[in-house]
C-alpha cells in the first residue's frame, strides 16, 4: 500500500535525515521508482518534506555483463578451458566463446603461458594454480547495486569492454518540511453527495487537482472517412470561388431529376431498374407551371433550335416521386433559380450529397452513395473553359495527368468522361464525368441566349477507397462498417 509505505518514509526520516531516496529504497528494501512515488505524493500535500532532486550516474550490465556475472569472465572461462597437460592454441580458441578477448586477457594477467616452439603449433600452459575472477566479481556487485570499493577505473575499463554501460537518474535528497508529519490523513479525491449532505466534507482533506494530469480521453464523435474526403473536397471548390447549392432533399420529382435535364420519358434509367420510386407520396403536385410547358414542349415538338422527341410527354411521368439518382437534379433546380433572377450574373456552384440507384451491388457498388458536383454557368463558355476548371479542380487534388473521352449524356452536349493516369495501377481510370448542359435544357429555364453552363461530376466514394486503401465499399458504408475503422482512420490530406 502506498499509505504504508509513505509512512514509513516519514518514519525513517523522522529519525535519520536527511537521506537519499536510493538509501531509503535499500534500507526500506523496496524499488526505487516506488520510493520517487511517494516523494511525489508527500510534495503534492504542501510542506511535509523537502526534497532536493540529485542527478547520479550508475552502471548497469550489458548482455555480455550479464553472461560474466553468471558464468565468469572470458580469461576465467579461457584459463578453466586449459588441461593440466597444456593445450595447442587453435584447439583452446575453439573450446569457449569470446576465446580471444579471453586469452589476450588470461595472458595479460599471467594466468597462462605459451610455448611457441611446440611440436604442432603453439600450445598454451596454465602459468597459475588458482585464479581470482575479480571480473565476474565485479559484475555481481554492479548487478547488486553495490559499486562500493570499485574504482573508477575498473568502471571505464568495464565500459571499454561493454559489459557495463552508464545509466543516469534521478534521486532525491530528503528532509523533514515545516509542516512535517508522521501520518497523512487519507485524502479524498471525490466530493460525494453524501459528504454534502451530512456535512462531512468539512472534517476531510481533498487531494489536489493536478492540472497538469492527462485526463482520460473523451468519448466524442469520429467523422466517417467520407465525410473527412468531403471536407477537403469542399476546401477545394471554396478555394476556387465556388459556392456550395442545397442538397437535403433525396426525394425529387422525376420533372427536375430527369425531364428537365431533356431526358427522354422513355429513357432506360427511368426503368425501375435503375431508379427508386417512391410509393408514397408516389408523386409531386407543385411545379412552375409556365416552365413546365415549356419543358413540355421542348421534349414533344421541339424548339429553341431543336427538333425535340417528338413524343407524346407526360405530365403524370414528370410528377413521380424518386430517390434523386444524381446530384445533377440540384444543379437544375439551381439554374432554375438562377434563371428567374431580373438579370443573370455568372454563377459558380458546387455540390456533395448522397443519390441512389437501384443497381446490382458488388465490392465497389452500392445503391446509394455520394456524388461531388460542379457548375460554371457565363457568357461564351466553351468546351476549352470545361476542360480549363477541370485541370484545375483535379490539379488541386494533385492529380494531373488528365485526358478527356467524347461520351453521352441527355443533356449534355457535348460530353466527355474524366480519366487520370494511376500511378499504382500503371493505366488510365475513369474518374469522373462532364459536359456543357444543352440549350434544350437551358433555355426552357429561361436563362439569356448565350449563357453556357459547363460541368462535371465525380463519386465521392472511390477517391475516399483509394485514400484509405479500403477495397471492399461494404466496409466504408452499412451494415458490416467497423466502427473503429472510423475512430482511427486519420484525417484526410490529400496530397496537394
Ligand atoms: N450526372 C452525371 C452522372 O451522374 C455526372 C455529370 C454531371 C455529367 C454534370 C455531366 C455534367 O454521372
Amino acid at each position: 500500500m502506498a499509505d504504508e509505505l509513505a509512512a514509513s518514509v516519514l518514519k525513517y526520516l523522522s529519525e535519520n535525515e536527511p537521506i537519499d531516496t536510493q538509501d531509503l529504497a535499500k534500507v526500506l528494501n523496496v524499488d526505487h521508482q516506488k520510493i520517487v512515488g511517494v516523494v511525489k505524493s508527500l510534495q503534492s500535500l504542501g510542506e511535509i518534506i523537502n526534497a532536493e532532486q540529485r542527478l547520479n550516474k550508475s552502471y548497469e550490465l550489458t548482455e555480455e555483463g550479464k553472461q560474466v556475472a553468471e558464468k565468469g569472465s572470458h580469461e576465467a572461462l579461457i584459463f578453466h578451458a586449459i588441461p593440466d597437460g597444456g593445450i595447442p592454441q587453435a584447439e583452446l580458441m575453439k573450446t569457449v566463446p569470446n576465446a580471444k578477448i579471453g586469452f589476450s586477457k588470461a595472458m595479460q594477467a599471467g594466468w597462462v603461458q605459451m610455448d611457441k616452439k611446440s611440436e604442432g603449433g603453439p600450445k598454451v600452459f596454465k602459468k597459475v594454480d588458482k585464479i581470482e575472477d575479480s571480473v565476474q566479481d565485479c559484475m555481481r556487485r554492479i548487478q547488486d547495486l553495490n559499486l562500493d570499493g570499485i574504482t573508477d577505473n575498473q568502471k571505464n575499463e568495464y565500459k571499454k569492454r561493454k559489459l557495463v554501460q552508464e545509466v543516469k537518474f534521478a534521486s532525491y535528497l530528503l528532509s523533514k518540511g515545516a509542516d512535517f508529519k508522521l501520518s497523512i490523513a487519507k485524502q479524498e479525491v471525490d466530493l460525494t453527495p453524501e459528504m454534502i449532505s451530512k456535512g462531512s466534507w468539512k472534517d476531510k482533506t481533498f487531494k489536489e487537482y493536478n492540472f497538469n494530469a492527462l485526463g482520460v480521453m473523451p468519448h466524442c464523435g469520429h467523422l466517417h472517412p467520407l465525410m473527412k474526403v468531403r471536407a477537403e473536397y469542399r476546401q477545394i471548390f471554396l478555394e476556387m470561388g465556388f459556392t456550395e447549392m442545397p442538397t437535403n432533399n433525396f426525394i425529387e420529382s422525376s420533372f427536375w431529376n430527369f425531364d428537365v435535364l431533356f431526358q427522354p420519358q422513355q429513357h432506360p434509367a427511368r426503368d425501375a431498374h435503375d431508379t427508386f420510386f417512391i410509393s408514397d407520396p408516389a408523386s409531386a403536385h407543385t411545379f412552375p407551371m409556365d416552365y413546365l410547358e415549356r419543358v413540355k414542349k421542348v421534349h414533344s415538338v421541339g424548339g429553341y433550335g431543336s427538333q425535340g422527341y417528338k413524343y407524346d410527354w407526360s405530365i403524370d411521368e414528370a410528377k413521380k416521386n424518386i430517390l434523386r439518382t444524381h446530384t445533377t437534379a440540384v444543379t437544375s433546380r439551381m439554374l432554375y433559380k438562377v434563371a428567374q433572377q431580373p438579370e443573370f450574373k455568372p454563377v459558380k456552384y458546387f455540390s456533395i450529397d448522397r443519390v441512389f440507384r437501384n443497381e446490382n451491388l458488388d465490392n465497389t457498388h452500392l445503391a446509394e452513395f455520394h456524388q461531388i458536383e460542379g457548375v460554371v454557368a457565363d457568357y461564351g463558355l466553351t468546351l476549352g473553359d470545361l476542360i480549363g476548371v477541370i485541370n484545375e479542380f483535379f490539379k488541386k487534388l494533385g492529380i494531373t495527368k488528365l485526358r478527356f473521352k467524347p461520351a453521352y449524356n441527355p443533356y449534355t452536349e457535348p460530353s466527355m468522361e474524366v480519366f487520370s493516369y494511376h500511378e499504382g495501377l500503371k493505366k488510365w481510370v475513369e474518374i469522373g464525368n462532364s459536359g456543357i448542359f444543352r440549350p434544350e435544357m437551358l433555355l426552357p429555364m429561361g436563362l439569356p441566349e448565350g449563357v453556357n453552363a459547363i460541368a462535371w461530376g465525380l463519386s465521392l466514394e472511390r477517391p475516399t477507397m483509394i485514400k484509405y486503401k479500403i477495397d471492399n465499399i461494404r466496409e466504408l458504408i452499412g451494415s458490416k462498417v467497423n466502427l473503429q475503422m472510423v475512430y482511427d482512420n486519420p484525417v484526410c490530406r490529400l496530397d496537394k
